[in-house]
């Protein structure tokens, strides 16, 4: 299993949970799954116990190369570790650095990554175990297929999209740089408009291609949402599917959560106002259990719509009873924007841009709606979050929020299936007609809240069946390993 964020290591988005609970998912499963990950400063500094195991041959990077090896914490999952200091031991985030800027050696840093888990794949890494099969995900593992796809025999693939925004593409220098075999450089391959792709490495090299909801499979195959690679995604379409992310129950569970003031569930509802009476006085909201806290949780950038809040601020706070908190990081415009919306309304609105772990727990817990008003969002994670935690989720329908949230609607509400509200265009005006509509319910029909809460609660979206359906597809790759 190879990606470039894996919880708790190292976190900016979703990737890291969905390639940390897939794994110890699948390992639960019975399957001998290893995870490898780039030795960022981070990980190994929470790595303390890790041993050297192998070596990364065949990269121009000046001192030491080595792989480590360690256990994903609280877990039983080996994990793989690329250490290589003159790469990655630095401050910053996996992608950036502390200026937000993108690491300017980026192509270097992911190629080399990807040339250790080719030789970890071809045996020639001196580790003692080889793997069957190869998961990637994301543009930063996307050489890896491609990179195999030129030896036989080798260990067949799959290339999983979480975000096909991110595409990894480097001027053909950067190409050069990597030596990278000239087979490769062809539009059928990772050359892409003249600039070399990672993604295409693996969307054009993959065995089989996934993506994280089965409505986002379909989106990605035509122009809208296919970020000029929907020709590509079409042709490959049969080797294509959706597989919905679970989530790990255990790191989100009202119950028992450690962050949070006081544990709740469906029948024990009260627990769940301390919880926002606890938030509001963290987050130096009005201490009021009859308002309506409305968050947002999300990266700062456009695909998330956070423009689309700002947007309609003033409308939602002509409305006494709605507050508003909101955790994010990432884009400085947005950032500044709230944070100038939370010091023009003190007591109503309260931003907090920075990423917090523990904080993403309390408002999940403490707010009566989650906004999610994204522009395209290929499984989203935020959402099923806030089901379990009696947070009614406002979604635009897309992606992995089409999929996962019910409207709802008279005839939801009468077969009882009703565990959101959904519009239809990301637009400020229908986000506001719909946040509107929510919070009449709220009002008017706290009885009918509640059932949506207690729904949404019981839903589940844990990893047993999706991780199952990996499996299967590793299992119908298994015979391409002879070729
Ligand atoms: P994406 O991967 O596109 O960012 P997801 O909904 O799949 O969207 O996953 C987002 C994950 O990142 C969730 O676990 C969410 O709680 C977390 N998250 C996003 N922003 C922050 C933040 N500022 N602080 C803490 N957690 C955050
Ligand atoms: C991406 C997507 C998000 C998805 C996550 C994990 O970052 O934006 O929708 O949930 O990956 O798959």
């Amino acid at each position: 299993m190879a990606a470039a964020e894996v919880f708790p290591l190292v976190k900016i988005g979703g990737l890291a949970d969905a390639s940390a609970s897939l794994s110890r998912a699948l390992h639960e499963m019975g399957l001998d799954v290893r995870v490898v990950l780039p030795g960022y400063r981070q990980v190994i500094k929470a790595l303390p116990a890790a041993r050297s195991a192998g070596d990364v041959r065949g990269i121009a990077a000046p001192g030491t190369s080595r792989i480590l090896e360690a256990v994903l914490p609280d877990s039983h999952v080996p994990v793989y570790v690329i250490d290589l200091p003159s790469l990655f031991d630095r401050d910053g985030s996996a992608y950036q650095d502390t200026a937000g800027r993108d690491w300017p050696d980026n192509a270097q840093r992911f190629g080399a990554y990807c040339r250790a888990i080719e030789g970890i794949c071809l045996g020639t890494a001196g580790l003692d175990w080889t793997p069957e099969a190869v998961h990637c995900n994301d543009w930063h593992t996307g050489l890896v297929p491609a990179l195999l796809s030129l030896h036989a025999p080798r260990p067949p693939s799959v290339f999983t999209i979480h975000n096909l925004a991110y595409q990894g593409n480097f001027p053909q220098g950067a190409f050069r740089a990597l030596r990278l075999p000239d087979a490769l450089w062809t539009p059928g391959g990772i050359e892409f408009h003249g600039m070399m792709s990672f993604i295409k490495g693996g969307l054009a090299y993959a065995d089989f291609l996934t993506t994280v909801s089965p409505t986002h499979a379909v989106e990605i195959t035509g122009p809208g949402l296919g970020f000029g690679l929907d020709g590509l995604l079409r042709f490959r379409r049969g080797a294509l599917s959706g597989i919905l992310n679970g989530v790990d129950y255990r790191t989100w569970d009202p119950r028992k959560d450690p962050h949070i003031a006081r544990g709740f569930w469906t029948h024990r509802l009260d627990g769940k106002e301390s919880c926002k009476l606890a938030l509001q006085a963290q987050a130096g909201l009005r201490e009021d259990a009859a308002a309506i806290v409305l968050a947002l949780i999300a990266r700062f950038t456009y695909q998330k719509g956070v423009d689309l809040v700002l947007a309609i601020l003033g409308d939602l706070l002509a409305e006494p009873d709605l507050q508003l908190v909101v955790l994010g990081a990432g884009d400085t415009g947005l950032k500044a924007a709230m944070h100038a919306a939370a010091h023009a309304h003190p007591g109503r609105v309260a931003a907090h841009v920075s990423h917090d772990e523990a904080l993403a727990h309390r408002i999940v817990a403490g707010a009566d709606m989650l906004l999610m008003p994204s522009r395209y969002e290929p499984c989203g994670l935020t959402q099923l979050y806030a089901l379990r935690y009696g947070t009614v989720p406002v979604v635009h329908r897309t992606g992995g929020l089409a999929d996962t949230i019910v409207d709802v609607t008279d005839r939801t509400v009468a077969d009882q299936t009703a565990t959101g509200f959904q519009f239809a265009r990301a637009e400020p005006g229908q986000l506001l007609d719909t946040v509107r509509r929510a919070a009449r319910l709220r009002r008017h029909d706290p009885g009918l809240w509640r059932r949506i809460m207690r729904t949404g609660m019981r839903r589940d979206f844990s990893w047993a069946a999706s991780a199952a359906r990996y499996a299967e597809l590793y299992a119908q790759l298994l015979p391409l390993r002879q070729l």
